[in-house]
């Protein structure tokens, strides 16, 4: 029996392989390269000394995805194949709606012709648009997302809350992720963005490498302590390893559809940000003040007592490892 990994070669999806591989479990990768490379394949053996199956096909390729469940005993699905820029969405919301949206459909419906009723979706802290409190339960209201990437990430979890409420056989895990950061300690993957990088921590690695001039620091009159935007920055090995406890929990008591926010319960300022990293790489971080970034909230962190409680996961991993890993990540790969 395996697992399948939609979009297991992109950012989030290759570190829960390594995870996964790592506790025991057979894995099958498919992906298309649309915000990937082929290497990162090959990085994922080399760090877990472990082989696997790979099919480069479009998940919204639905003959070819049936060859999949066909060809493997395909266990549980965990769907990384997601768009994932907030800009890009805003310029491209036909590309989003199609790829995460249809595609989550195309699998979705795969799965039942198959039988397969076991799936962890990677949805995201964007779900809860502004937060009416800090930090940020799983009971708050959801809604009021700002872009379409985050309305696809909305707009999913409302398909499987009506589709569990339609056949209560599916085992479903909703995992909203806060601001995932850092890489696998070896270097060997990390994030690999497109063009300039819209998140924060990789445009900071790239000012420190040299590679970008200086940060424009988005809004200091925020009602924070600094003025500046406060999140919930987590190491994507973190990440990686309450997906491989959220499966645990559905093969061991299954039956229902969970909700957990993965993310630290710590929020960081942007300025804090680019302190930790000076910090923990000895290399000077220009920035500027500039003005608020539109659709920015001031602050929002994570609320992770039930992911504690129900999954046994906690965050270990402290700022200074995502800055190092993150750095370490851009020395040897740039
Ligand atoms: C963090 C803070 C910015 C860049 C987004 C998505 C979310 C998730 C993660 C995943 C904010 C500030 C940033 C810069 C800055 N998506 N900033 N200068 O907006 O919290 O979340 O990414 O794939 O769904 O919405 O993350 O890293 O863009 O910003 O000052 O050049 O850094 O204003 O306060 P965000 P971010």
């Amino acid at each position: 029996m395996a697992i399948l990994l939609p979009g297991g070669a992109g950012y989030i999806g290759s570190h829960t392989a390594v995870e996964l591989l790592n506790s025991g479990k057979d894995i099958v990768i498919i992906d298309n390269f649309s915000n990937s490379k082929p290497e990162v394949l090959e990085s994922i053996k080399k760090i877990t000394g472990k082989d696997f199956k790979f099919y480069e096909i479009d998940y919204l390729d639905k003959e070819k995805l049936e060859k999949v469940f066909e060809e493997n005993k395909i266990e549980a699905v965990l769907n990384f194949a997601g768009f994932k820029a907030v800009g890009e969405s805003v310029q491209k919301p036909l590309e989003y709606y199609h790829n995460n949206i249809s595609g989550c459909l195309v699998l979705l419906e795969t799965m039942k012709k198959y039988g397969v009723k076991k799936f962890i979706f990677s949805s995201s802290a964007t779900v809860y648009g502004d937060p009416e409190i800090i930090p940020i339960t799983e009971e708050c209201k959801t809604g009021g997302t700002t872009n379409p990437y985050g309305t696809t990430k909305l707009f999913i979890e409302q398909i499987l809350k009506d589709l569990y409420k339609s056949d209560n056989t599916w085992d479903i895990c909703i995992l909203r992720y806060f601001n995932p950061v850092g890489a696998h300690e070896s270097g060997l993957i990390g994030e690999e963005p497109k063009g300039i990088p819209n998140n924060l921590m990789p445009y900071v690695a790239r000012v420190a490498a040299g590679i970008l001039p200086e940060l424009s620091v988005f809004g200091n009159d925020y009602n924070t302590p600094d003025g500046t935007g406060v999140r919930d920055y987590i190491h994507v090995v973190d990440l990686a390893k309450g997906h491989v406890l959220a499966l645990d929990k559905l093969d061991k008591e299954g039956k229902g559809l969970f909700i957990y926010n993965l993310g630290t319960g710590v929020g960081y300022s942007v300025l804090d940000m680019v302190k930790a990293f000076e910090k923990a790489t000895g290399k000077e971080v220009k920035y500027k003040i500039a003005p608020r970034r539109a659709g920015d909230i001031a602050t929002c962190y994570a609320d992770p007592k039930k992911a504690k409680e129900e999954l046994g996961w906690t965050a270990e991993k402290t700022l200074e490892d995502m800055c190092k890993d993150s750095w370490n990540y851009i020395v040897k790969n740039s």
